[in-house]
């Protein structure tokens, strides 16, 4: 069903019962509409290697459905959980059971760059509001961007391109970039290649394997045979303990480096094999503002863990739906300013200053971070406010 057809029913519907309510004078349709709950579809991992990504949005979600009385934009809030395995070939059927059988209202999801293009197929033709607290895929952003979709993550290329500013800034010369091979390993390496020529240096080549396989053995036995000063890599999760732990015990020389994912919410996985490893990330441990001690504090309390950059962001996309649905009043139907509010929302995130992009990414600080005693240690800025150049976005 597409969004027009939605719209067009919804819309009947509420001038059949304004009709009704002048004759009547029973509720108008509108406030029929804002005493119903607000669905909230979580399509998510929440089994695999980015099972805990998906867990840590979740606690994140609630944590803000919480402080919030339950309710947003005066609205109660009902959660609908969807395991989306991290399986790109069941993202479309599985956006379509939300969308179209469970009805919600709005898609918070996903982690995987492939899963989101199902969901993107789905949610471009409903017109669901959607909101990714994750997956990087640079193209929901650029050339696919679409009114409705809004990230409160980050693109594959913006921790990638930090890493390879500070690495190239640094004298490397030569780098290579190991990863899985889709979208989030290819575009997370294009970034790392922009970065370190911005400063002279160069990516001799891209080592991947398929996701989620962590037979990292063959890759691994490459690397000495390269002539390279520095290794990159994206892996997250499961994977990303495993391939730190391989590396270190391979008693490879080169530095190894990274988005940092390869590090968060991991270091207690992969301890001593971690240390003194730098990666490039829009959240790290001792990002010293108010908003993130209490957040760091609640979060402990909830789920009895630390917190990783999936629950800021996650938290962050609660966040921003709240602004959204307190401007118009939990009506959904009033998209002008449900647009504009989320458009210009200010988000007191805990990782910092942030704002949305007109592609509606998000513009923030990538880090630079220093795994020292079991922290991701913020040791300075790789990138200012960094945008991602949102090539191709025209928005509908
Ligand atoms: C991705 O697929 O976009 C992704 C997954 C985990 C961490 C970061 C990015």
């Amino acid at each position: 069903m597409s969004r027009i057809r939605i719209r067009m029913s919804r819309r009947s519907v509420l001038k059949g019962a304004a009709a009704a309510a002048a004759a009547t004078s029973v509720p108008t349709g509108w406030a029929i509409a804002q005493s119903k709950p607000l669905k909230v579809g979580l399509m998510l991992p929440y089994s695999g290697t980015y099972a805990k990504l998906g867990e840590n949005i979740t606690y994140a979600v609630e944590m803000v459905i919480a402080e919030k009385g339950g309710k947003l934009g005066g609205r109660e809030v009902q959660i609908i959980k969807l395991d989306d395995e991290s399986k790109p070939e069941l993202g479309p059927q599985n956006a379509d059971r939300l969308v179209k059988r469970d009805q919600v209202d709005v898609v918070i999801g996903t982690v995987h760059s492939g899963v989101q293009m199902g969901i993107h197929k789905v949610v471009k033709e409903s017109g669901t509001l959607t909101i990714i607290p994750n997956a990087g895929n640079g193209a929901v952003t650029r050339e696919l961007c679409a009114p409705n979709v809004y990230r409160t993550s980050f693109t594959n290329w913006q921790p990638a391109y930090g890493m390879g500013l500070a690495a190239g800034k640094r004298g490397v010369k030569k780098g290579v970039w190991v990863t899985w091979d889709y979208a989030a390993g290819a575009e997370s390496g294009e970034g790392f290649k922009q970065g370190l020529e911005k400063h002279g240096g160069q990516l001799v080549d891209i080592l991947k394997l398929p996701f989620p396989q962590t037979n990292f053995q063959p890759l691994l036995a490459q690397i000495p045979g390269l002539g390279v000063d520095v290794v990159g890599a994206f892996f997250a999760g499961g994977g990303a303990v495993q391939f730190v732990k391989e590396y270190a015990a391979a008693g490879i020389k080169v530095p190894l480096c990274g988005s940092g994912f390869l590090t968060e919410g991991t270091l207690q996985a992969q301890g001593a094999a971690a240390e003194g490893i730098e990666t490039a990330l829009h959240y790290g441990d001792g990002l010293d503002n108010p908003k993130n001690a209490a957040f760091r504090k609640a979060f402990k309390e909830k789920a009895g863990r630390d917190v990783d950059v999936y629950a800021v962001q996650g938290y962050d996309a609660a966040q921003l739906l709240a602004v959204g649905l307190a401007a118009v009043k939990g009506n959904l139907d009033d998209e002008k300013n449900l647009h504009k509010a989320l458009e210009t929302a200010k988000i007191d995130s805990p990782r910092g200053p942030m704002s949305m992009s007109p592609q509606h990414n998000v513009v923030h600080n990538i880090y630079l971070r220093k795994v020292t005693g079991g922290e991701n240690k913020v040791v300075g800025i790789a990138a200012e406010q960094l945008a991602d150049p949102g090539t191709g976005c025209k928005m509908a």
